[in-house]
């Protein structure tokens, strides 16, 4: 009977011509989680606050946000808005995927929204890349008021497929 510090020998033994040894195929495998991690990490994913503005419709309410000082997203989930910030222009988003309303998530690297469901993927502008939803993300209606912030109505939202028009128009250029 041999003993497992034998066995291990011989199998590293047999594994010279192997492209990879156990040890340094573990090494790189940690080291990958790590980077993964890593980039993970420095992912700014930027969370936003709304300031709540009274609206002239009674029960709605409109929302205020300081224009992004950098192009990415923010979300504001107790809102369920995202705001992108992306060549000179603002947009904000609903943040359900318009195919089931599972929420939207942001991958920086890329520069697009995906979706967690069934993996439908957005432009920062909201353009549909691909994927099994059959529109471009939902746009709320946005403006900049006179204080140079982002106002944004999380009531009116516009379809790309039922309102093309105000869809297109529903974006502050900076
Ligand atoms: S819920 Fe987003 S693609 Fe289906």
């Amino acid at each position: 009977m041999k003993s497992s510090e034998v066995v291990k020998r011989e199998a590293r033994a047999d594994c010279e011509s192997c492209p990879l040894v156990p040890e340094r195929r573990e090494f790189l495998r940690s080291m990958s989680a790590f980077a993964l991690a890593a980039i993970s990490l420095s992912l700014p994913i930027r969370s936003a606050t709304a300031k709540v503005l009274s609206s002239a419709v009674a029960g709605r309410k409109l929302l205020s946000y300081p224009v992004p000082a950098t192009d990415g997203a923010d979300i504001d989930r107790g809102n369920e808005v995202i705001l992108v910030r992306y060549r000179n222009e603002v947009f904000a988003f609903n943040l359900s995927c318009p195919h089931q309303n599972t929420a939207l998530r942001w991958n920086e690297t890329d520069m697009r929204f995906q979706c967690p469901k069934h993996h439908s993927q957005y432009q920062p502008d909201g353009e549909f890349i691909t994927g099994r939803a059959t529109r471009n993300m939902d746009r709320l209606a946005i403006r900049r008021d006179a204080t140079n912030n982002i106002v944004v109505d999380p009531d009116t939202l516009y379809r790309s497929d039922e309102d093309a028009a105000e869809w297109k128009a529903a974006v502050v250029k900076l």
